[in-house]
């Protein structure tokens, strides 16, 4: 067919994008097959993965830790958006996406390929997310996704590498389709397509079963700055560092669960089990902070903002013209968003129990029903003559 001669092909190590490796040439007549492997916290090593894909066929094979970024550039504008899908998941996979594209793109521009390939099946959001993003980046390179158009089970793809000479070692298969990043995890398939059908604990990873976690509540206290978390209980901690304990302190309570079903880009509805401990509890502390730090209405017009951010992460819109305008608003929020927040960790709860600010907009002299108040009780009056009048109107000429 001679769609490419030379491809980047977005590599994870899995049955699938191992067996694009022969595929692609065989069936596309792709010449040189280049391998990335990005490092984004899944907990793989990596190194024997980028062997592996060379024992595979690949002409290079790129590995590269995108841990600091992932989580600088994808992760923290997220936390700032409070971004939630459906008001639920906090896009622990979906974000990883943009930055694999990018690398995708990145590479394929370095070594002069003229496409770039992917893995992804044609059910699913991951595809959109890649596809568009490339698009969005580099719009001159192609973009092939074999397991679109294979057609085969894992049987039969696992078949099709043997006859190249590959060989996939026997391991207990699991039913289930596992993402795993720094963020988080997903977990879908198998029994869970029953909605009725309640996880087993041996799907969990990152969070601890609530029979485990400890009697004991435990404080954790995140600090702020411009929105950006910096420090966990007075310790200033970098990005990866930060979020990799935090994970550890949450998921140990049992924190960061969900179960939900959700609508994908395409159209099907899917059970999906997250844990995203870590990510869960930054969003809820920084959204906490905001109530102390921004006015009333930037508030509730940004929570009406974040609905369309989250949904454009979702959808694989993050290079957009849109979600840029939406960036700089964010942007401008958070200037002031600057401060600590207390949480307690107890049987699964992430309970929100403090919040302090040398930014906050929370007076004592106007909140207080102590003899310190120094609101104008009498100025009330004249204000609520006001706002009411348009309804007192509507009444005395509709009653
Ligand atoms: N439904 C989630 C999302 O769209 C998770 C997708 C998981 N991907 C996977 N390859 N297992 O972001």
């Amino acid at each position: 067919m001679g769609r490419a001669d030379k491809v980047v092909l977005a590599y994870s190590g899995g049955v699938d994008t191992t067996v694009c490796i022969p595929y692609l040439k065989e069936e596309y007549g792709v010449k040189e097959v280049i391998t990335l492997a990005a490092d984004l916290g899944q907990g793989d090593e990596l190194e024997p993965i980028r062997k592996k894909a060379l024992d595979c066929g690949a002409a290079e094979s790129v590995v590269t830790d995108v841990t600091e970024p992932f989580i600088t550039d994808y992760a923290f504008p997220a936390i700032q958006a409070n971004a939630l899908y459906e008001n639920r998941y906090p896009l622990s996979t979906a974000l990883a996406r943009p930055l694999i594209a990018k690398l995708l793109v990145d590479t394929a521009e370095k070594y002069g390929a003229d496409a770039v390939a992917h893995g992804c099946t044609g059910k699913g959001n991951d595809q959109v997310r890649f596809d568009v993003a490339i698009a969005a980046l580099n719009p001159e390179l192609k973009v092939l996704a074999p397991a679109r158009e294979w057609g085969m089970s894992r049987e039969e793809a696992m078949a099709y590498g043997e006859k190249f000479g590959l060989s996939f070692p026997v391991k207990k298969s699991s039913p289930y389709s596992i993402d795993r990043n720094l963020l988080g995890r997903s977990i879908e398939a198998g029994p869970l397509e029953d909605p009725w059908t309640e996880p087993t604990e041996e799907v969990f990873v990152m969070t601890s079963a609530i029979a485990d976690t400890p009697n004991e509540a435990e404080y954790v206290e995140i600090g702020f700055e411009k929105g950006i978390p910096t420090s966990l209980n007075g310790e200033e901690l970098p990005p990866v560092a930060l979020v990799t304990k935090l994970n550890e302190l949450a998921g140990r309570h049992g924190v960061g669960r969900i179960d939900m079903i959700e609508n994908r880009l395409v159209g099907i509805k899917s059970r999906e089990i997250y844990e995203a401990p870590a990510l869960l509890v930054l969003i809820a502390a920084h959204r906490d902070l905001e109530s102390l730090t921004l006015t009333g209405d930037v508030t509730q017009y940004k929570r009406n903002i974040e609905q369309s951010y989250g949904q454009m992460i979702y959808n694989g819109l993050w290079y957009n013209p849109l979600k840029s305008a939406l960036d700089a608003f964010i942007k401008q929020t958070q200037e002031r968003v600057t401060g600590t927040v207390r949480i307690k960790l107890l049987k699964g709860n992430a309970i929100l129990a403090g919040r302090k600010s040398k930014n906050a907009l929370y007076t004592d002299e106007l909140s207080t029903y102590g003899s310190n108040d120094q609101f104008d009780h009498r100025a009330a009056e004249g204000f609520i003559y006001v706002w009411g009048l348009p309804t007192r109107v509507w009444s005395q000429q509709t009653r």
